[in-house]
């Protein structure tokens, strides 16, 4: 059985939409928090159980029987996400999994910027610990976070963000949950790392640039401090630490964290990943 945790999520439904092309749907087995939010595929024939990061005993519950696990990275900041993703692996070993996917962040550095890297090196290590053969999927940004980066600059012409000149190889989420569908279910992918990047890093410049031929709309992109994006997240009430990591973000593009790229998506997938042009236009 393969069990994916974060399943209703973007990238842990679209995966399950993509390996249900591929195996017996009673093989894969959907984690979730809420199994209202997996009423779409509740007559999938996939098994849905119920199971929160936090509680060790629920996760140990889901991962009865289970193979081989997709653990998609967890959403909570700081500590609490560190912990959560522990308890994922901590209940892998104990339920005997043999085999875990994990999907973190491209080329992980322990002086990263952002924060995110480095709960994802954290679960990296503790996976590596366990002795459960491993794969890592070493993303880059998706293509799909761009809105947020971007905001209303379709509407108004500019693009407001803290990046600098730093380039990012965004790739399509939904082309990372067909890479993962492939890996999960074939073998030989044992201990090794793929980083799973777009074919080219651009820098917002550069995105400006390409929405303003593929839209017909002139964007332009300024570069602004990170106190007027921190003041920005302020008057929307966001919590502090949400703007500190959002402003690590931010610096870990500045630094480059995200520019590197890497041709091994357009080898999992045995076509060309979705370009950055093409995703923009359809936006
Ligand atoms: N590379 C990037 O650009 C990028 C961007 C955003 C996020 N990410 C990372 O990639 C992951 C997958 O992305 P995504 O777009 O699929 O995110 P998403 O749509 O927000 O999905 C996150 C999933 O995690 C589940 N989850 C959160 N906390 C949980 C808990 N305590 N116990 C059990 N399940 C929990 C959510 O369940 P609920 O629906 O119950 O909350 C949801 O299914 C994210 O979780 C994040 O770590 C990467």
């Amino acid at each position: 059985m393969i069990a994916i945790t974060g399943a209703n999520g973007n990238l842990g439904k679209a995966t399950i939409g993509f390996l249900l092309k591929k195996i017996k749907p009673e093989q894969i087995v959907a984690i979730v928090r809420d199994p209202k939010k997996m009423d779409d595929l509740k007559d999938s024939g996939i098994q849905i159980r119920i199971a929160d990061y936090d509680d060790l005993d629920s996760l140990n519950e889901a991962l009865n029987g289970v193979e081989k696990l997709l653990q998609i990275s967890a959403i909570s900041i700081g500590e609490q996400g560190v912990k959560e993703e522990a308890n994922v692996v901590k209940a892998a070993r104990q339920q005997g999994v043999q085999h875990i996917v994990y999907t973190g962040a491209v080329k992980p550095k322990a002086d990263a910027h952002f924060m995110a890297t480095q709960q994802c090196l954290a679960t990296e290590s503790a996976i590596l610990d366990s002795g459960i053969p491993h794969t890592f999927f070493g993303n880059s940004l998706y293509m799909e976070t761009i809105p947020i980066f971007i905001g209303e600059a379709l509407d108004h012409g500019t693009i407001y963000y803290p990046a600098g000149n730093g380039a990012v190889s965004f790739v399509s989420r939904v082309d990372i949950a067909e890479a993962l569908s492939n890996v999960i279910s074939s073998q030989g992918h044992e201990n090794k790392r793929y980083e799973i990047t777009g074919s080219k890093a651009y820098t917002f410049k550069e995105v400006a640039l390409i929405l303003t031929t593929e839209r017909k709309i002139t964007v332009s992109y300024v570069n602004i401090p990170n106190v007027v994006l921190a003041e920005e997240l302020d008057k929307f009430q966001i919590p502090d630490d949400q703007i500190g990591w959002q402003l690590s973000l931010a610096d870990s593009i500045k630094a480059n964290e995200f520019s590197y790229v890497d041709g091994t998506l357009e080898d999992l997938l045995k076509r060309k990943p979705v370009e950055l042009k093409d995703y923009l236009r359809n936006l």
